[in-house]
């Protein structure tokens, strides 16, 4: 069957939606971009830049970067940013822009897939009811199955969440009840559900019977596939048996426990990923929501694009077992080259995820994630570096085998990191090191190419060491003046405030403006860089906390000069809202005294994000003089701060590529 068919999209809807689209709010989603007269300019996303040199232009609804020559409108946009195909583009720009999509006319053989794919969806559904209804109300489910599962350590919560379920073990019982129900024994076997005997009546037999079963839902929260473990400890029985690939079931794309996990995935920025479906459970007993399972197999591309939807680190929990590990650390290079973090949690020997979970409270299992945590590249090379001693040749391949790995990293800026924190931890020069890798580049794009063009040099490292960022230009001044424009216009204005209580209820509390400020800038310990701005604001606040009413013509008139000039200048300034606003508030906010709240926290926001970014800057120069350790945990610094970077820019709608 061609599963491979897509639905047409009707040309009046594809009309529609690329009306819709705005180029600039596409490509806004990706890439961080300020207006620039009539058009908008950012860093571009298809190449190293350090000045912006990518346009975007609403009124021709096009995008050109300058520098690579890169240019299209919002579907192509898409499509290279995004690897979508056109159709997948078009999709995407209607649930941004909501609008429904009436499917074409479909040809024959696409309705029968279509009735096909429906038909087993009932199944499925119908199958998990039954399963559910036999683990919690017949005497052997609840004998059998609920009492394994409650064995394991499931909680009836998690049973329930988990929609676990039951098939007895004799008399074809599901088969009977399926096919009265008046399913199609065909479609049935199809599920994965029965099997049928070589005999003239076909007889049908449960091929799940006897097993407890874990459904595999879709991103939708639908059953699509079925695992189901034995409960016998026969070691010449597969322990699962899985539903077989169908056209409502594509294994490589989905992953087990995404729709429970999704919305945490998105929340964290990180997905957790483990080998199987009772590590997914355990782990979500335990608090930690946002983890898949890839069942057992190699991670696939498409597994990998779908984590990527939701979040751009993975970390990667594997079992305490070193020869497992080293076996599967090629797998992972798929990860790398979808431009993911990657992490690597262990666990101690002899221990899985589920087993851990089990043996320890939450707290210790979210400490040991998020404490032992590394950077997967550092891993690797550490990991190779162990059995190589002083063996030239097995260090050679030790290199070559890292540096296959790194080359696959698509973010330039990164890969070169890498090749630093490398270099020291194999010990190679990094001019080496660089050579290596673009020969590896090289051979890579040749093949993905299937000819022999030379490869554009701006994909490849510069052979001489890029020089690094320097310390300049990360100041945070005028951040700092626009709080402190907003502390002398606004300071005394009441606002209400959202607060959280203990019991997590959320109720407004009434503060001021000024007051505000110096919690939210106290929260993370900031003082203002720039002597006269940062004593203003001392001044202001110490005054504020000895219960003065301050007047602005406190500055105004001030005998100092320079706070004179200040206070006016600041005073007088024509403030210009950022364009986010308008999304944030959906409404159009006219001044920014309309929305204080919004406007305070977002100057924060930004003056914590540039702080951020300083942080990042000042480690990437400590690494250049630091020995091996000291490079890792500085590495693990950079990451972290790259993560907050991220979360901060979220917030302030300036989406940062990468
Ligand atoms: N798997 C499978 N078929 C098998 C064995 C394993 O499909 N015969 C897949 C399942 O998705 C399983 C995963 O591989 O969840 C990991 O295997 P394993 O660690 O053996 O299973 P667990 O889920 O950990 O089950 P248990 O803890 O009950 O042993
Ligand atoms: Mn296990």
């Amino acid at each position: 069957m061609a599963s491979a068919a897509k639905p047409m999209i009707a040309p009046h809807a594809i009309q529609q939606v690329k009306d819709a689209a705005r180029v600039e709010e596409v490509v806004g989603e990706f890439v961080a971009l300020k207006r620039k007269g009539p058009r908008f300019l950012g860093l571009c996303p298809f190449h190293n830049e350090k000045t912006p040199s990518f346009n975007v232009s609403p009124n021709l609804g096009i995008y050109k970067c300058f520098g690579c020559g890169e240019a299209g409108d919002s579907i192509s946009f898409l499509q290279k940013h995004e690897h979508l195909s056109y159709v997948e583009a078009i999709k995407w720009l209607a649930k941004r822009y909501n609008i429904d999509l009436p499917e074409e006319e479909q040809t024959p053989e696409q309705q029968i897939e279509q009735s096909e794919r429906e038909a087993l969806a009932v199944i499925q559904q119908w199958a998990l009811n039954w399963s559910v209804e036999q683990l919690w109300n017949t005497d052997e489910g609840k004998r059998i199955g609920l009492s394994y599962f409650h064995e394991r350590g499931f909680s009836d919560a998690t049973i329930k969440t988990f929609q676990l379920g039951y098939v007895p073990e004799y008399g074809s019982q599901f088969a009977q009840a399926a096919i009265a129900n008046g399913f199609n024994p065909e479609l049935l076997e199809k599920a994965g559900w029965i099997k049928r005997r070589e005999d003239e009546a076909r007889t049908p037999w449960d091929f799940f019977a006897g097993r407890v079963t874990f459904p595999i839902l879709g991103l939708s929260g639908q059953p699509i596939a079925f695992g189901a473990r034995t409960l016998k400890s026969d070691k010449k029985l597969p322990k699962y048996f899985n539903s077989p690939e169908s056209v409502l079931y594509n294994k490589s794309r989905s992953l087990y426990g995404i729709f429970h996990a999704k919305k945490s995935i998105v929340e964290q920025d990180l997905c957790y990923l483990v080998e199987g479906y009772t590590d997914v459970i355990s782990l979500h007993q335990a608090g930690i929501t946002n983890v898949v399972a890839s069942s057992g197999t190699s991670l696939t591309e498409e597994q990998v694009r779908l984590i990527k939807r939701y979040a751009p680190t993975v970390a990667i929990l594997y079992d305490g077992d070193a020869a497992g590990m080293k076996a599967s650390l090629r797998g992972i290079d798929l990860v790398l080259k979808e431009g993911l973090n990657v992490k690597v949690v262990t666990f101690p020997e002899g221990e899985d995820p589920d087993s851990f979970a089990k043996s320890h409270s939450s707290s210790e299992v979210t400490a040991h994630l998020t404490d032992t945590a590394q950077d997967f590249l550092v891993f690797k090379a550490a990991l190779l570096m162990q059995d190589v001693g002083d063996d030239p040749v097995k260090k050679a391949a030790a290199i070559h085998e890292i540096v296959e790995s790194v080359a696959l990293v698509p973010d330039l800026v990164l890969r070169s990191l890498y090749v630093q924190q490398c270099s020291r931890l194999l010990g190679v020069n990094e001019q080496a090191l660089i050579s290596e890798m673009n020969k590896v580049l090289r051979r890579q794009y040749r093949k993905k190419l299937g000819g022999d063009q030379p490869i554009p040099e701006e994909h490849l490292a510069p052979d001489i060491a890029a020089p690094q960022p320097t310390l300049e230009d990360v100041g945070t001044a005028p951040q700092e003046r626009d709080l402190l424009r907003m502390l002398l216009s606004y300071g005394h204005e009441r606002i209400n405030v959202p607060v959280q209580d203990e019991a997590g209820n959320t109720t407004e509390e009434e503060t001021s403006v000024a007051e505000l400020m110096f919690e939210l800038l106290a929260l993370d310990d900031i003082l203002f860089d720039e002597p006269l701005f940062r004593e203003m604001y001392l001044d202001y606040r110490h005054a504020s906390n000895l219960g003065t009413q301050i007047e602005t013509s406190r500055y105004v008139t001030h005998e100092q000069e320079n706070w004179r000039t200040t206070a006016i200048d600041l005073l007088t300034e024509k403030h210009v809202l950022s364009p986010n606003w308008k999304e944030r508030h959906k409404i159009h906010v006219k001044r920014e005294s309309e929305a204080l709240y919004d406007a305070l926290e977002e100057a924060v926001d930004i003056l914590k994000e540039r702080r951020v970014d300083r942080m990042i800057k000042e480690r990437q120069e400590e690494l250049k003089a630091t020995d091996e350790l000291g490079m890792i945990a500085l590495l693990q610094e950079i990451m972290h701060l790259s993560e907050a970077k991220k979360r901060l820019a979220k917030k302030t709608g300036r989406v940062i590529v990468g």
